[in-house]
């Protein structure tokens, strides 16, 4: 809801929260509150409102001595530079004199539909959130004036009341007559009186994403930033903002977002005056944009949420507002297709003859989806040649990719292929035929990344050509889903024949260019399930999420490293935007061996898919794929849609918390990971533990659940643990009446035929009972007492548990009660 009391008292309302900021006496726009909800009627500006009857010492004063105020001690919507703000600015403009200083002043407001703001982020090829159709939401627009009159800045602010999410973004408009050059302009700054914050952010590299890291700020200034063209590996633009005692379930939590793919910034900063600024929004550093007279500059949308019930809070408003209002088009709710890439199966070394085999053991195991990755076109041998040229390898497959899919399409699967459309090898015709096409400083040697180069995308002739190629790959090859790659990250900064004045546009230009492409082909092909990769999760951001509903979360596959990765994404993104598949042990990436039950478990808390040759595995193995496929396809709309919460390692996240303000938890929150996705209407959930490292002799542990209805009766268990004999080594001899030599003929030969039943949970309990105390899970395996009593829980062993509502029958009930 958004409330104007007396023409000057902005008041923004969701479920949960309040977002109030005014004019103040000489026109400035100055914030006052964000926080729990509040009620500012009977005069609330008065006692909001910053009260000043003199000047802060050294402090510069506003210019009109009546209204006097000290501009880096106050909480302003916006900040600006040269009259004595002395924080980073949210915008920074060069006019025609080359002066920077700034003053904004109030000049209108206008309440409108979200729809309307969607419509100023197409104009700018930005993609943005949106209202379900019909546009219900409201939005709110103010216009401030440049005092000079030569510039407009316009400040959009979105209220989701579902998912207490307020999104905002900036436009400046050259309303003189010559032209300016915007060096900054961010999304969204929020000021906020604190003298300490705790800052969470993700950063990592390859392999290694979403690390999430703690900072206790008191002072100064902490930048969380990209600097490689994508929304990154090194640091995702999601941040978060906490008290410090903030703990999973209680505390006040802000979190930022942006919707955006490209290099971003994100800071926290405290002036002298115990303020904290918040900015997120383009990197200022890759941002010098000239704007002729009429011209406008829009930023990307920030998001920004608070939850004053910890981090726990902040997850569910972040996964609802993407489901909601991020993710769009057929696949926002369906239910995504169990897969089988090719790329660990096989990885170039394809063939039409190895593809329909890998296809046919996927069929037979009731996958839905094959996927081809890359090696398909050109020449494509190695990651050395053929990026550009889009057209079948005739060597590998001699039917392309049409005849190909026609194939697989006939053993009952979908079909996916895999593309990189932004980038070129030099190795390539596509390359030899348009140099110019790279983005390329023609004046220096270019610096490669994977062998390969990035095309222009701000040049309108590469993005039609690019459009051109996809649509004729998707339609020959009759695909249902597409994985879009890139690669590498950007360097030589230069756009080919474009002018000096110009060149800084450039890392902007191509994002916007590279969503009018992505714009395009969805709306071409709305049927295929797009999914979102750079190697791995080098942009993983809402922007990408406005046009594909999913993203490959990390080219590392293991189980184990996989839990702190997708615990990461976990407190910004729903697990249905994050896909994740069982590959081969040991792991192509760690080498290091997991159960194919461990993998099974932590792959399907994302978006589930297999990446190994189905064809190598023995049939146990292949027995058990068949078995998870069944399981995961009768839990998938859970899994995919329900409520996902983490539970925190083996000392409680919670409990840590508690005693050490919020810090050092990391580690030992994710040797034990402990996971619950709760259905809707919490009549399900699929509880998760993963051991990374067994500590001997600490036999019990409990399974509490959170998202269960209290009053609701459960059904417990676990899923069926069935143990190889060899995990026991020589302690097989304590079972077996006859010695068995370790790894021996014997030994082996017991295991193929004889597997050992593992523990039993079978319980019936309240919800109540299960969210509060939980369950004690069976003794774990401490050098004795092996039985189906006792849980042989190793290193990287995981365990699944199934709950379900027990319906009570009401006529029952009333019986027993007669009978008493
Ligand atoms: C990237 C992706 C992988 C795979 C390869 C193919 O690394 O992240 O999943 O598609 O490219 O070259």
């Amino acid at each position: 809801m958004i409330d104007i009391i007396n023409e000057n008292l902005f008041h923004l309302t969701t479920s949960e929260t309040s977002y109030v900021f005014t004019v103040g006496n000489n026109g400035e726009l100055l914030h006052l509150y964000y926080g729990q909800k509040i009620d500012v009627s009977a005069n609330g500006r008065n006692a909001l409102i910053q009260k000043w009857s003199h000047g802060n010492a050294c402090s510069v004063v506003s210019d009109d001595s009546r209204h006097m105020l000290c501009p880096d001690d106050e909480k302003w919507e916006m900040g600006f530079m040269g009259k004595g703000d002395l924080r980073s600015p949210a915008a920074e403009v060069i006019w025609k004199n080359g002066g920077t200083t700034a003053e904004f002043v109030f000049e209108s407001y206008e309440i409108m539909d979200i729809s309307e703001v969607c419509d100023a982020f197409k104009k700018a090829s930005l993609p943005h959130s949106y209202d379900e159709e019909g546009g219900k939401g409201k939005a709110l627009k103010i216009t401030l004036k440049e005092k000079t009159e030569c510039a407009k800045l316009i400040l959009y602010y979105c209220v989701y009341d579902d998912c207490d999410v307020i999104t905002r973004s900036s436009e400046i408009v050259n309303c003189g007559q010559a032209t300016i050059k915007i060096n900054n302009l961010a999304s969204l700054q929020l000021d906020m009186d604190a003298d300490v914050i705790k800052v969470t952010s993700f950063h990592g590299d390859w392999a290694r994403e979403m690390e999430k890291c703690d900072v206790l700020l008191t002072g100064g200034k902490f930048v969380n930033e990209s600097r490689g063209g994508n929304s990154s590996n090194h640091s995702n633009p999601f941040v978060m903002y906490a008290e410090p005692g903030a703990t999973e379930s209680a505390g006040e939590v802000y979190a930022t977002n942006l919707v955006y793919s490209g290099n971003h910034r994100e800071s926290a900063e405290f002036g002298g005056h115990a303020k904290c600024r918040i900015l997120t929004g383009i990197d200022p550093d890759f941002l010098s944009w000239p704007l002729k007279k009429g011209e406008s500059f829009l930023s990307p949308e920030g998001v920004l949420s608070f939850s004053d019930k910890g981090y726990r809070g902040i997850s569910r408003n972040e996964h609802k507002f993407v489901r909601e209002h991020i993710v769009r088009g057929e696949w926002k709710y369906k239910e995504r297709p169990i897969l089988l890439n090719s790329w660990e199966a096989a990885y170039f070394k394809i063939s039409e003859g190895k593809l329909l085999k890998l296809a046919k053991e996927a069929a037979d195991c009731g996958m839905e989806l094959f996927v081809m990755d890359d090696g398909w076109f050109g020449k494509r041998d190695d990651d050395k040649s053929s990026l550009g040229d889009w057209y079948d390898n005739k060597e590998k497959l001699p039917n392309g990719i049409k005849g190909l899919s026609e194939k697989i399409k006939a053993l009952g699967l979908m079909f996916g292929i895999w593309v990189e459309p932004e980038m070129v090898n030099a190795d390539s015709d596509l390359y030899r035929t348009h140099p110019d096409w790279a983005v390329k400083d023609p004046d220096r040697d270019h610096a490669e990344g994977r062998d390969q180069m990035i095309l222009d995308f701000s040049k309108r002739e590469v993005r039609e050509y690019i459009i051109s190629q996809m649509s004729d790959v998707f339609e020959r090859s009759n695909c249902d889903y597409v994985k879009w790659d890139m690669n590498r990250n950007f360097s030589d900064f230069f756009s080919q024949g474009g002018k000096a004045e110009d060149q800084g546009k450039l890392p902007h230009a191509y994002i916007l260019g590279l969503y009018e492409v992505m714009e395009a082909l969805t709306q071409k092909f709305p049927h295929i399930l797009f999914e979102g990769c750079a190697s791995g999760g080098n942009r993983f951001d809402l922007g990408i999420l406005s046009y594909f509903p999913q993203i490959w979360a990390s080219d590392d596959t293991d189980a184990v490293a996989r839990c702190t990765i997708q615990n990461g994404y976990s407190y910004g993104y729903p697990q249905s935007t994050w896909s994740a598949h069982i590959s081969a042990s040991p792991n192509h990436q760690t080498l290091r061996r997991t159960p194919l039950a461990t993998r099974f478990a932590v792959a399907s808390m994302g978006v589930f898919g297999y990446e190994l040759n189905l064809c190598d595995l023995p049939s146990e193995e292949i027995k058990e794929i068949k078995e998870e496929v069944e399981i995961y396809k009768k839990w998938r709309k859970i899994l995919q849609f329900g409520d996902f919460y983490r539970l925190g390692g083996r000392v409680t996240q919670e409990s840590f918390d508690r005693y050490s303000g919020g810090f050092l938890s990391a580690r030992l929150d994710t040797t034990l990971t402990r996971n619950i996705i709760v259905s809707k209407d919490k009549s399900e959930a699929m509880g998760y533990i993963v051991n990374a490292e067994i500590h001997p002799n600490y036999s019990h542990t409990s399974f509490r659940t959170v998202g269960l209805d209290d009053e609701k009766l459960y059904h417990f268990c676990n899923r069926e643990v069935k143990y190889d004999i060899r995990r026991m080594g020589d302690l097989v001899n304590m079972l077996s009446p006859i010695h068995i030599k370790q790894d021996g003929v014997l030994h082996n030969l017991v295991a193929r035929f004889k597997k050992l039943d593992g523990e039993t949970e079978d319980y019936v309990a309240r919800g109540s009972l299960l969210n509060n105390a939980g369950v004690n899970l069976t003794q774990t395996f401490a050098g004795s007492g092996f039985g189906e009593n006792t849980r042989l829980y190793a290193d990287f062993e995981a365990r699944m548990y199934e709950i379900c509502e027990i319906r009570e029958d009401p006529l029952e009930e009333s019986a027993d009660d007669q009978k008493k």
